[in-house]
């Protein structure tokens, strides 16, 4: 099956040399910006590769919405096989992205959009084939979890370790969407969509880790917790929950023991139980690895990753609750439902009783409004 690239930056170098050893696999031409053609193997327009009969199969890893949705449209329309790598697109457009690969009888997946390197999409999708899945979730985001490990190894400020990311290569220069949990949202939306036929775009929840300090990830330490970013999806009557937050996690949680840029998914199943699947969120190679996976299922047959009856729904996050601790100024607190206040000079520190998602992240944003710096996480029990 010959292989064309959509994107020559770090995910798109990777399959490119990867697919020169794959079984069954061939590297086709790799669609670059005009000004970078500097090979023959290089090509600077879509036609070259859809008008192209001899590439079986596309990998797009452009990122972004436009032009790579119009770009998988067309390639899906030439009946070529499509595998991405971009959480955002399939986010935005995996249901319309599908129906077009089905009406044209040819694949589209998505393993490296959520989890990068660690095999979650796929295992989930086979899951969803024999067995009941429950609920989704994990730490999917290594950037943050970097951050938030080496917040509490070394007790370093939030500013600090963000450099450090960015200097390692974890961090992008804007690193919005990984630090206010966005793209862990988007991942656990196309979770959802595999593993309850529900992609969630609305009354969605996502809360980071800006706000969090090293007095605070002392004082967890103190608590016996470990912070991690944690997002959860489950099935509610005919929506799902989903939402993402700084979540304290005790000794005994696997994701206690997810240490550097790791990640970690896990899906309960009915029968199976827990499943947990560690390992490398990102970076050229994991995440050119699923890629590859993906183009090995291709091959052996498997065409969708999004079922075909998956719809969009506004999420419900009113039934999911638990205490969350919450550090905003002393004049604030009494705005929370309290069980347990510590003072600190201006702070407060409040444990607070268990209250839903909703009712917590809602709490947050009119905090935030009146002027109150806040940081929360939920507690889990
Ligand atoms: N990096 C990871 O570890 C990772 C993990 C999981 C998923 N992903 C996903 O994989 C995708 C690619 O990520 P990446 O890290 O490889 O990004 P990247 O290093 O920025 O690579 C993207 C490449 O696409 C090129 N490109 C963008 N628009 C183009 C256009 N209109 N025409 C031609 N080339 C264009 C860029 O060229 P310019 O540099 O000239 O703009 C760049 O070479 C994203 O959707 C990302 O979310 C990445």
């Amino acid at each position: 099956m010959k292989v064309a690239v959509l994107g020559f930056g770090t995910v798109g170098q990777g399959v490119y040399e990867m697919l020169h050893h794959a079984k069954g696999l061939e590297a086709g031409p790799v669609l670059v910006r005009p000004g970078k053609k500097d090979a023959d193997f290089k090509v600077t327009t879509i036609e070259a590769i859809t008008g192209d009969p001899s590439v079986d199969a596309v990998v797009e890893v452009l990122g972004g919405i436009e032009p790579a949705c119009s770009w998988v449209s067309a390639a899906l329309k030439a009946k070529k096989h499509v595998v991405t790598a971009n959480k955002a697109l399939v986010a935005a457009h995996g249901p319309e992205l599908a129906a077009l690969a089905r009406e044209n009888g040819v694949a589209l997946l998505f393993s490296a959009a959520c989890g990068g390197g660690v095999p979650f999409l796929h295992n989930l999708a086979l899951a969803c084939q024999s067995d009941e899945v429950l609920s989704v979730g994990g730490i999917l985001n290594g950037t943050t979890n970097y951050m938030l490990d080496a917040m509490q190894s070394r007790g370093a400020d939030y500013a600090d370790v963000l450099k450090d990311a960015q200097a390692l290569g974890y961090a992008e220069a804007d690193p919005t969407a990984d630090v206010s949990g966005l793209d862990a949202l988007r991942k656990i939306m196309l979770a959802c969509a595999v593993a309850f036929e529900k992609l969630p775009c609305e009354g969605l929840y996502h809360e980071g880790i800006v706000d969090l300090a090293a007095e605070d990830v002392r004082d967890f330490q103190s608590m016996g917790y470990t912070c991690r970013l944690v997002a959860k999806g489950g099935p509610v009557d005919d929506t799902v929950f989903a939402f993402v937050e700084p979540t304290l996690v005790p000794a005994s949680a696997a994701e206690c023991a997810v240490k550097d840029n790791y990640n970690l998914a896990r899906y309960e199943a009915k029968c199976a139980g827990d499943i947990v699947l560690i390992g490398q969120g990102a970076g050229r190679f994991p995440t050119a690895s699923a890629v590859l996976r993906d183009l090995s299922d291709v091959l052996s047959g498997q065409r969708m990753m999004m079922p075909q009856g998956c719809v969009r729904v506004t999420a419900d996050c009113t039934g999911c609750g638990h205490p969350y601790y919450v550090r905003l100024p002393k004049a604030f607190a009494a705005q929370l439902p309290c069980d347990e206040v510590k003072e600190d000079g201006d702070i407060a520190r409040v444990i607070t009783k268990s209250i839903t998602v909703k009712e917590m992240h809602d709490l947050a944003a009119q905090l935030r409004q009146q002027g109150a710096q806040v940081f929360f996480a939920g507690i889990e029990e």
